[in-house]
């Protein structure tokens, strides 16, 4: 009935997740509530590993992007399972390190790293700065200068392949705030002069082609301009680059209208071009990183929301509205995202009644979804999004004042809080 395993309908006819009752678990930890199911994540960290070991015999470390859901239990599962990550802001450092993550499996990535920033990241020893600009190329090994130290850094290229359009497309000089341009020869500018730097080391080229992508050739292409570019700096600079960073941006499901593939088909195909232009030119396969978020946690999660009033407006539509909204989700009113909805009461029950799903902020599109196919949802009954795993809770806000849910994980059937439920004092703690 699911395409993801961990969800499934019990006798009472209710949503069940990693064998856990949803209309239960909203009943005990109120709603909203993110849940999610740690065997899914964890397995999904494993078919990435087993790939690295199969298609690059284990030279290379797949990173979590912990921007799609960043706490401190989502870093010690992923530590565990053997991945690096990769952050984005102090504010996922700081997260990371305090969940005593491995600091030297950090990289650290931004279009805009503040100098305090970058100052926090190298105190704390991390593994890679990524760098994204000229003036933190300077700004980084001044600082590291003063530190009288030698720190690692990896560019972040702009490939040219801009895979957000239906149709993927190649271009000369994509319109992107991050990192160095190949075509104009900003990108090779970066390399010799960060080969010049006396207190960096040149350890990788990185470069990320967007998300939500269920096309395997953008991947190849990219992997095949970046490992163009390795060659050529070898050839023109004499300089051997170790590492290289595919980025992250596979796709998964969140509707029937999404089929990704398996991660292993990616892995492979990308793999083949890599070790065959190694091959061909005489040069030993770089260590591999990648760097998936959305794929790791996504399908994972789920938020369980009560249902309120049900607004019927004759000839018009039929509003649900629910206790989350925006503040838990604001995917569809930022992107129109594509979100399954059922009625986690009556799960077997068929979805026969069209209906928005509206959140409770004062605010026209703070919608959930529009037109999609409910079980007759009626106040009291619990609605369940799927697929809220990644960019949820890590993009979720105050707005209203509205107090961010809390996260459960469920384990072996038995379900503990990770993140604790905000509450009003919590709201007023920097208020003066
Ligand atoms: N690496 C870099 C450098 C990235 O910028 C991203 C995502 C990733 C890895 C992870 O990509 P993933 O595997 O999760 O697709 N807020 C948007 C998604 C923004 C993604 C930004 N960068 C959303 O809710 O769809």
């Amino acid at each position: 009935m699911f395409t993801n395993e961990c969800l499934n309908v019990n006798e009472q006819g209710h949503l069940t997740i990693g064998g856990c009752d949803t209309v239960e678990l909203a009943n005990e930890f109120g709603t909203p509530l993110y849940v999610m199911d740690e065997a899914t994540i964890r397995n999904t960290c494993r078919k990435y590993k087993e790939s690295f070991e199969k298609y690059y015999n284990g030279n290379g470390m797949p990173l979590y992007a912990s921007k799609a859901l960043s706490c401190k239990e989502i870093y010690r599962i992923v530590n565990d399972e053997g991945f690096g990550i990769d952050v984005v802001s102090g504010g996922e450092l700081y997260t990371a390190l305090s969940a005593n993550f491995p600091p030297e499996k950090i990289h650290f990535h931004g279009n805009n790293k503040t100098f305090e920033e970058l100052n926090m990241a190298i105190d704390a020893h991390i593994g890679v700065i990524v760098v994204d600009n000229m003036t933190e190329l300077n700004m980084l090994n001044q600082l590291s200068k003063e530190k009288n130290i030698r720190t690692n850094i990896s560019l972040r290229i702009k490939p040219g392949v801009d895979a957000h359009t239906h149709q993927f497309v190649q271009t000369g000089q994509i319109d992107s705030k991050f990192g160095f341009a190949l075509e104009t020869g900003e990108a090779f500018y970066a390399v010799k002069l960060a080969l010049q730097c006396e207190n960096l080391v040149l350890k990788e080229l990185h470069c990320h082609i967007g998300s939500q992508i269920f096309e395997l050739s953008p991947f190849t292409l990219a992997a095949e301009i970046l490992m163009n570019f390795i060659i050529k700096i070898k050839n023109e600079c004499n300089f051997l680059v170790h590492s290289l960073n595919l980025g992250g941006g596979f796709g998964i499901h969140y509707t029937d209208n999404d089929t990704p593939k398996p991660y292993d088909y990616f892995m492979r195909e990308v793999s083949a071009v890599v070790n065959k232009m190694a091959e061909e030119n005489g040069i030993p396969v770089p260590y591999i990183h990648i760097e998936p978020g959305r794929s790791i946690v996504g399908e994972s999660g789920i938020t369980l929301y009560t249902v309120g009033c049900v607004k019927d407006i004759k000839n018009v539509r039929t509003y649900v509205s629910i206790d989350g909204g925006m503040f838990d989700n604001i995917r569809y009113a930022l992107y129109q995202a594509e979100y399954t909805v059922l009625n986690a009461s009556k799960a077997s029950s068929k979805p026969d009644t069209t209906v928005t799903v509206a959140g409770k902020c004062c605010e026209t599109g703070d919608l959930i979804q529009e037109n999609v196919n409910v079980a007759d949802p009626q106040p009291g009954e619990i609605l369940a999004v799927l697929s809220t795993g990644a960019y949820n809770y890590s993009m979720s806000s105050n707005y209203n004042r509205n107090l961010r849910p809390a996260i459960v994980m469920i384990k072996d059937g038995k379900p503990r809080i990770i993140v604790k439920r905000e509450s009003l004092e919590d709201l007023i703690r920097n208020d003066i």
